[in-house]
């Protein structure tokens, strides 16, 4: 056995941008500043996309989304099952209630067919996730929010580079949240990003991530700035620091390479895996689109592995693999089942597709070796040694 431990994931810090962080610590100054504005402007470029807000998390984007429509107790988000927890701690932490649309099991996104069917009079947004960095199948869904006078909050944690029908999610549609944790497509070590296409709430954002001061410190504390500020409305601290924005955007520049590593690496698990009973693997929906590839994601079959997705995971770790849970099905979370009454069987098909998902190791820093050992233990694991 391969005495060193393969995670599921790894960022790719290039020499680049360790030396941009030493020289943003050197600078004297290392909060939001010249290289968050930097990055900003960069990423508006990329994502074709008016405004690009920076923010400490992808989980502080959707809460400051959310706040900035002004939702009332009782107004409802329409979103997924199959989605990190964040996704409905922010619509429930905006006193809104999360309403859930099963998904399609091929795509393992919301099934835009189902959700004209839960939209009530009580609904203001929709929230699909592009699950693994597959984008969701937007005009139908945004035919529907326009149709019902609907907002579109894009959660696009996995999704940075995906594009849709030729564009970039993130160049398309209201607004979108984007995810810069270590795992994701890129990195800045923690952070996130709100783009969208609306003036005010860019604005109404831009203030709730900074105290609601009119000013940020680097406008007030710079050359050209002023000290005073004004009160604008109560906020919060959610603003990127410019030590992270050394990274990103560094990250940034090496995006299309790493999306690149990821599609040859998805591809080969697709091809080699395509004919073992003891997986069922990740399919492509038929219009055009660009999948960002940020998880691999097949689904154990349990009788033909002989054994279960828990199973699987501690078996691949014995063997110095590590592999990823995303995710358990979100509303058999305990708070969820006791404050919304959600149950198993609720949403079957996401429920299905939640007990037998697995991530398999996948990043731009992976050899070929590495994913060759990976197949390997797996195939040993299923055909040559006992369960
Ligand atoms: C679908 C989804 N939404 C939101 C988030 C939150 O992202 P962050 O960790 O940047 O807050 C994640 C993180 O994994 C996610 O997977």
């Amino acid at each position: 056995m391969s005495e060193t431990f393969l995670p599921f994931s790894r960022p790719s810090i290039s020499e680049a941008s360790i030396a941009e962080v030493v020289e943003c610590l050197r600078s004297g100054w290392i909060t939001t500043g010249p290289r968050t504005a930097q990055f900003s402007s960069d990423l508006k470029a990329f994502l074709s996309a008016p405004h690009a807000l920076l923010l400490t998390s992808a989980t502080a984007g959707l809460h400051l989304a959310l706040l900035a429509l002004e939702l009332q107790p009782g107004d409802e988000v329409i979103t997924t099952p199959l989605t990190f927890a964040a996704t409905l701690n922010m619509i429930v932490l905006t006193g809104a209630k999360p309403v859930l649309v099963d998904i399609d099991p091929a795509t393992r996104n919301i099934d835009v067919n189902l959700i004209e069917a839960a939209i009530t009079p009580r609904t203001r947004v929709i929230m699909p996730v592009h699950f693994a960095g597959l984008p969701v199948d937007l005009d139908p869904l945004f035919a529907l929010a326009e149709k019902y006078g609907l907002r579109v909050i894009e959660d696009a944690a996995h999704a940075i580079g995906a594009e849709y029908r030729g564009r970039k999610i993130g160049a398309i549609g209201d607004t979108q949240v984007f995810s810069f944790h270590p795992n994701k497509n890129m990195t800045t070590g923690e952070g996130g990003c709100v783009t969208t296409r609306d003036d005010t709430l860019a604005e109404k954002i831009a203030l709730l991530r900074f105290h609601g001061m009119d000013r940020e410190a680097w406008n007030r504390f710079g050359k050209s700035g002023t000290q005073d500020y004004e009160i604008i409305m109560p906020g919060f601290k959610y603003n990127m620091l410019d030590l992270q924005a050394a990274l990103g955007i560094h990250q940034l520049k090496a995006l299309e390479g790493f999306i690149e590593r990821r599609t040859e690496l998805a591809n080969r698990y697709q091809e080699v895996l395509a004919d073992w009973p003891q997986f069922s693997l990740p399919q492509e929906p038929d219009y055009a689109h660009r999948h960002a590839w940020h998880l691999y994601v097949p689904l154990i079959n349990d009788a033909a592995a002989g054994m279960d997705r828990g199973t699987f995971m501690a078996r691949m770790k014995e063997k110095n693999i590590g592999t990823g849970l995303h995710y358990r099905a979100v509303h058999l979370y305990p708070y969820y089942r006791e404050t919304l009454g959600f149950k198993p069987g609720d949403f079957p098909l996401a429920e299905s597709v939640c007990e037998r998902i697995v991530s398999l190791p996948l990043f731009p820093g992976m050899s070929d070796a590495e994913q060759d050992r990976v197949i390997d233990v797996m195939y040993n694991m299923f055909n040559n040694e006992t369960a």
